[in-house]
């Protein structure tokens, strides 16, 4: 199975000047290891979601590379336009570039509310404009320590139950779309930035939870990805890498230097290859 290891460049880096220098490092790291044969595009797919500010110029500069943009985010009030001030729709972040959009990430539900109703509405909105998903999920430090992260992760995941309720009697062939483009990232509130993991064990065990849970929504949902974020590294990427359950890695900080996050790839090529 084809690993996934995404950057997310968050509110970084601070200019389009910095933003180039990190393109121009990752591009000549990924061609260098291209020059030396490695399969790394079969085993592993990369992505960067950059800024939305950065988005056309990313993407425009990763044009016949093997490396996708995402977005951090899309509006949930309308896939295309409208009076939304401050506001970028799937169908612009598309126009801009993107493939795919990172929803749900645990800064926009603490900064921005975003809740189990604008998610539904905002997997709609992107899949209306044939965007893959990524979504997040993943409990607080609170809720880890009061043992109720799988009861969280069920309450977050549906999300995906009612997108499938709404739209798979409208739309045949919808849950075949859902389950092509859509990935699951668990992403432990307390583990983001931290530099705190949950042990590989506890992750394994939750992905198996996670792949459970989505795939009695529907069995067709049974092969979607399911990516451990929240401090990986150069260092612990190999040990994520290596167990069945974890099919990539959401990456925040390490993702800002090309040669952590290719160390991160690489782990994940080395272990499915
Ligand atoms: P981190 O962030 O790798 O810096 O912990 C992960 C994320 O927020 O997706």
């Amino acid at each position: 199975m084809q690993a996934w290891v995404i950057g997310n460049w968050k509110q970084n880096p601070a200019t389009s000047h910095s933003v180039n220098t990190l393109i121009n490092d990752l591009l000549t790291a990924i061609s260098a290891q291209e020059s030396t044969a490695t399969d790394s595009a079969t085993h592993c797919q990369l992505m960067v979601a950059p800024s939305c500010i950065h988005m056309a110029a990313v993407s425009s500069r990763l044009q016949g590379s093997s490396v996708m943009c995402a977005a951090q985010d899309i509006s949930a009030h309308s896939n295309s336009t409208g009076a939304y001030t401050g506001d970028c729709s799937a169908q612009q972040v598309a126009d801009a570039g993107a493939t795919w959009t990172i929803l749900g990430h645990s800064e926009r539900r603490q900064y921005h509310q975003e809740c189990h109703d604008i998610l539904v509405q905002k997997l709609t909105h992107a899949l209306a404009q044939n965007l893959g998903i990524v979504l997040c999920v993943g409990e607080t430090q609170a809720q880890y320590d009061a043992k109720q992260t799988l009861e969280v992760l069920n309450t977050q995941l549906t999300v995906i139950k009612d997108v499938l309720d709404q739209q798979a009697g409208e739309q045949p062939g919808f849950v075949e779309v859902l389950a092509e483009r859509l990935i699951i990232a668990y992403e432990p509130v307390w583990a983001i930035g931290t530099g705190k993991v949950p042990t590989v064990s506890e992750v394994s065990a939750t992905h198996h939870y996670i792949k459970q849970t989505i795939s009695s929504f529907s069995p067709e949902l049974a092969a979607v990805s399911v990516l451990y974020g929240g401090s990986v590294n150069a260092g612990n990427a190999d040990s994520f890498a290596a167990d069945s359950m974890i099919d990539g890695a959401l990456v925040g900080g390490a993702s800002l230097k090309a040669a952590d996050f290719l160390a991160i790839a690489n782990a994940f090529t080395c272990a499915k290859g």
